[in-house]
């Protein structure tokens, strides 16, 4: 696992303001630390310093216009979002967090921005009064739930003549979060995922079925999570309108019988699974080939019970590969999560509570983390978060297993 690690390309965005010249110490901290460092500038940014100093301390060309004549002639914004394993936006204005909150691009960052799979670190800088206007305060908070993560800045006197919060952070305690974001980025590398996802749909007659409100956002957003982090990832989901995550196998099926054929066909090669999915716990005992007529509906239908996948794995798995859980309950959710984590023999589960507003078909979720280490209570997170969160603890159960 992780056997060869090549150079990795640090994109570093700088934009209009004071704190710019503060980026020329960050690009020279980031190439002493290993990394191969591409500056992109804002417009605005070129008043503050010039790119003649970020390509000579680079030796890099510095992306600015869209409209530059590139000498390789590649579409520069596209080539630098798929070279970037992390981008880090320093110093970055109040005008770019806004819109980068609005998924605008109208020019060489932003489009990058936009354009890019890799993570993406902001570390703002601005007057006080701009950092808390509340239009601020929220494109922040939208940004975060999306996934992007600040360096809040630090308080001090600033350039205006303001004293407060506004200054960009310590360049040095940057470059620390792009090492740790750049580490993350690859320290899934070399492990197979599998992931299941959404609910099961089992058919009553040729157009009805028995479901439940699973959308499938978790599981892909795990997916695509761990396929950034470097993991081969097989993706098993019912019958959702997601579309494909990147660089990730998607098996699509309907029922659980065809999820537990799925899942165990790739279970021998998965050093993860990640069981995400609403399988449905019954399907109707028989299937009506023709769809069934108003005036033959029966009283009742009459259920079976469908195999519990998880806890097949868990049977046969012996400590081999982790296993992670979901359970999704209206009350006693960690009782619960500890029994299942228990009785299915896995790793960790992840329990939410899905009395209230949150849960199925929403963005944000608020998870408890339940494994053999105690319990760790979430707050209320954007489901992209979540699945960072959860990888961070599957990465570090495998590190453990494998020093084992
Ligand atoms: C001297 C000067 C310093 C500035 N410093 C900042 C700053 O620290 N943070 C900020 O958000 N805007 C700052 N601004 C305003 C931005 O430069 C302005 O909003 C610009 O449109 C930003 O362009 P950009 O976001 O495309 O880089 C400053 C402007 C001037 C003239």
């Amino acid at each position: 696992m992780n056997a060869k690690r090549e150079q990795q390309t640090i994109v570093v965005g700088v934009t209009g303001g004071i704190g710019a010249y503060k980026s020329c110490e960050l690009v020279r901290d980031l190439m002493r630390r290993g990394f191969r460092v591409k500056v992109v500038m804002t417009e605005a940014a070129t008043r503050f310093v010039t790119p003649l100093t970020f390509r000579t301390l680079t030796g890099e060309p510095v992306a600015v216009s869209l409209w530059a004549d590139e000498p390789d002639s590649k579409v520069h914004h596209i080539s630098l979002a798929a070279e970037a394993d992390v981008i880090v936006l320093a110093p970055c204005t109040a005008n770019v967090i806004a819109k980068l909150a609005h998924g605008r691009a109208d020019d060489m960052l932003t489009t990058t921005v936009l354009a890019a799979e890799a993570p993406v670190i902001v570390a703002p800088a601005m007057n006080t009064h701009m950092w808390r206007k509340d239009i601020t305060v929220a494109n922040v908070s939208a940004l975060r739930a999306r996934g992007f993560a600040f360096i809040e800045p630090g308080r001090g006197a600033l350039a205006c003549g303001d004293v407060g919060e506004g200054r960009l952070a310590d360049p040095a305690a940057i470059a620390d979060a792009v090492e740790a974001e750049a580490h993350r980025a690859r320290d899934l590398a070399g492990v197979h995922v599998l992931v299941t996802a959404g609910p099961t749909h089992e058919p009553i007659d040729p157009v009805r079925f028995i479901g439940n409100r699973s959308s499938g956002k978790t599981g892909f957003a795990i997916a695509e999570e761990a396929a950034r982090r470097g993991a081969r990832v097989s993706l098993v989901t019912g019958p959702v309108s997601l579309p494909d995550p990147f660089g990730v196998e998607v098996v699509r099926v309907t029922t659980a019988m065809q999820m537990r054929s799925a899942v165990l066909a790739r279970f021998g090669a998965s050093d993860v699974v990640v069981a995400s999915a609403a399988v449905a716990d019954f399907r109707p005992a028989t299937f009506a080939s023709g769809k069934i007529k108003k005036t033959d509906a029966p009283d009742a239908v009459a259920l079976v019970r469908n195999p519990d996948i998880l806890a097949e794995l868990g049977e046969t798995n012996s400590g081999r590969a982790i296993l992670v859980g979901f359970a999704a309950e209206t009350s006693d959710i960690v009782a619960y999560a500890r029994e299942k984590l228990t009785g299915k023999h896995l790793d960790l589960v992840v329990a939410n509570d899905v009395s209230g507003e949150l849960g199925f078909e929403t963005d944000d979720n608020r998870v408890v983390f339940v494994s053999a280490a105690g319990t760790e209570d979430l707050p209320v997170l954007g489901k992209r978060v979540i699945a960072r969160e959860l990888l961070d603890r599957v990465a570090r159960l495998l590190a453990a297993r494998n020093t084992h």
